[in-house]
């Protein structure tokens, strides 16, 4: 059986015909909205019992699937780079930080994304929101990289009303602070006071109204929400008088505002009458900034680690089509499965991409079958620092290495433990290295309590430089096991040798001082 075009079969008889089992009940592909929100913490959203406010996300995923043993990568760049090109970050040299606003370099240009694949699939392909996966040259923006439209901004982090970006350049000596918004490739001014979620959610509805029914849509909208810095307009915020941590009421009254962009998204789906062939997906690119308002409570650690708190995400399928709706999904799912299994939806093909990471879920989504994934890399990266302060510990936390002796000697040449790394396979997480803020921050609002003196921000035992947990009885990472298992730690150490082995070398470069956007008044391409 030859393979013809995404799930369709070229049936080698005397008349040859083509088969394709996966189009969904004859209908046309169907429109997939992709909403990805920016640091969106496992406690910050309503059906995970947080005191913030998210009737529209609550409400959605109870008639979807919510994804709930779901990861993506702990920063933002990686966490996109997956989702666009399927594949892991030691695959295409990114597995190292995020890309700063000056450093000259881009996802790899041979490699194939999703917009390409779903344009060739006979989508329309737009993306509104944050990009943050490169722009030094103008090859490196969404408009070449499949994208029809794109209205948003290149960086990772602005303001969120002037759309201002303010990045120090040490060659030379200063700080800029400059515009970074672009409707296509041009700088987009006239949008100053404007409240990015709403100017984000006006650009989309505007994009889903004027949209051919006949055509269809992948929708990429990249949220800046709820991202520092901290702002939201006075309304949102009112309704959390009750919450006393002043970063956290802030933060919540931008959760609103996103929970609100996703329900108008959703209105403006449904009154054109594109809601009956949507496939939406919501999805987190990574763990809360405890620092910045987010709580990933009880899970261990923030963004920018390894531990549960930075890499399981809030995610979520809603759409007329699932088999199953109103189901909770506890199928391994990761971030670069959206790939394979969206351009699976729409009918395409995957030819063109490098080898994927990623599998096609969607039956594990819409009927419950098993999820074919059956390992998860979370990363390796030899560079790895944090940069942010990790109560109790300062910037770069300690490994305990008198522990090394406890595994046995065959692993121990088998991959460097000092590296930062993590694997999953089944129930079992192996970690290396130091893989970020260790804490288990407490509930919001609990910080005082006797129950949160007692364990709560306990920092557990000391780091070894392997740690074992099985994560799906003990999702908060306080039981290390790695002495109890031996064979299942050799195993997972041979597993990380063997990615280490077939990842590319780390692409992370100097700054280029001619990223400056003192003459365009604008961050954007300079090569
Ligand atoms: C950098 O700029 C500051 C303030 O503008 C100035 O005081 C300082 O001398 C400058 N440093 C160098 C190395 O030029
Ligand atoms: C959602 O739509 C309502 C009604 O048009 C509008 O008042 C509100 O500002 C919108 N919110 C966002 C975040 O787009
Ligand atoms: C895959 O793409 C190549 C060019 O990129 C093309 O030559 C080939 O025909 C394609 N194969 C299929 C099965 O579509
Ligand atoms: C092991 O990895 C650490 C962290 O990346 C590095 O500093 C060290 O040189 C490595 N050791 C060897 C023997 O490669
Ligand atoms: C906890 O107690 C400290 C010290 O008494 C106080 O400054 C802080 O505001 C309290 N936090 C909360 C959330 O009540």
């Amino acid at each position: 059986m030859a393979i013809v075009k995404g799930n369709c079969y070229m049936i080698a008889t005397a008349i040859i015909f083509v088969y394709c089992p996966l189009v969904l009940e004859g209908k046309n592909p169907p429109h997939i909205v992709f909403i990805l929100a920016d640091d969106f913490g496992w406690n910050d959203v309503g059906y995970h019992g947080s005191e913030i406010n998210t009737p529209n996300l609550d409400k959605l995923s109870a008639k979807g699937v919510r994804l709930e043993n779901y990861y993506v990568q702990p920063l933002c760049t990686p966490s996109r780079n997956q989702l666009m090109t399927g594949r892991y970050q030691i695959h295409t040299g990114m597995q190292h930080q995020i890309i700063w606003p000056c450093q000259p370099y881009c996802v790899p240009l041979e490699e194939k994304l999703l917009p390409q694949l779903m344009r060739e699939a006979g989508y329309a392909t737009h993306m509104v929101g944050k990009w943050h996966l490169g722009m030094y040259r103008k090859d490196c923006l969404p408009t070449r990289r499949g994208f029809d439209s794109y209205f948003g901004y290149l960086t990772g982090s602005e303001d969120y009303f002037d759309h201002h970006r303010c990045h120090p350049i040490p060659a030379l000596n200063v700080t800029r602070c400059a515009l970074d918004l672009r409707d296509g490739e041009e700088v987009a001014t006239g949008y100053t006071g404007i409240y990015s979620t709403q100017l984000f959610t006006d650009r989309v509805t505007g994009i889903i109204s004027k949209h051919d029914r006949e055509k269809p849509l992948f929708l990429y909208v990249a949220l800046q929400a709820v991202h520092d810095p901290l702002q939201a307009p006075e309304r949102y915020i009112t309704p959390y008088s009750f919450i006393k941590d002043g970063h956290r009421r802030k933060y919540a009254g931008m959760v609103s505002a996103m929970d609100e962009a996703v329900g108008n998204i959703t209105l403006a789906l449904q009154h054109t009458g594109l809601w009956d062939n949507t496939v939406l997906l919501f999805s987190t690119d990574n763990g809360g900034q405890t620092l910045s308002g987010g709580s990933n409570w009880p899970l261990r650690g923030r963004k920018w680690s390894l531990w549960e708190g930075g890499v399981r995400g809030v995610g979520f399928v809603t759409s007329p089509l699932i088999k199953q709706p109103g189901t909770i999904s506890h199928q391994l799912i990761h971030i670069s499965d959206w790939l394979p299994t969206l351009v699976g939806l729409a009918g395409g093909s995957t030819n063109g991409t490098k080898p994927l990471d990623g599998f096609n879920v969607w039956n594990a989504i819409s009927k419950g079958y098993a999820s074919p994934r059956l390992e998860l890399l979370h990363n390796i990266d030899p560079f790895y620092v944090d940069i942010a302060p990790c109560p109790g510990q300062g910037f770069q936390g300690s490994v305990n290495d008198a522990s090394v002796k406890g595994v046995g000697s065959s692993s121990m040449s088998a991959f460097n433990v000092s590296i930062h790394a993590a694997i999953r396979s089944s129930q079992w997480k192996l970690l290396t290295g130091y893989p970020g803020c260790d804490r288990w921050f407490p509930r919001p609002g609990s910080e005082n309590s006797s129950e949160t003196q007692s364990w709560e921000w306990g920092s557990g035992d000391p780091l070894k430089p392997v740690m074992l947990f099985d994560v799906e009885a003990d999702p908060q990472e306080r039981q290390e096991v790695s002495d109890k298992h031996p064979d299942i730690v050799d195993n997972l150490l041979k597993r990380l040798a063997h990615h280490l082995q077939r990842s590319e070398p780390v692409t992370f470069p100097d700054d280029d001082p001619r990223c400056d956007p003192v003459t365009t008044g604008a961050w954007g391409p300079w090569e």
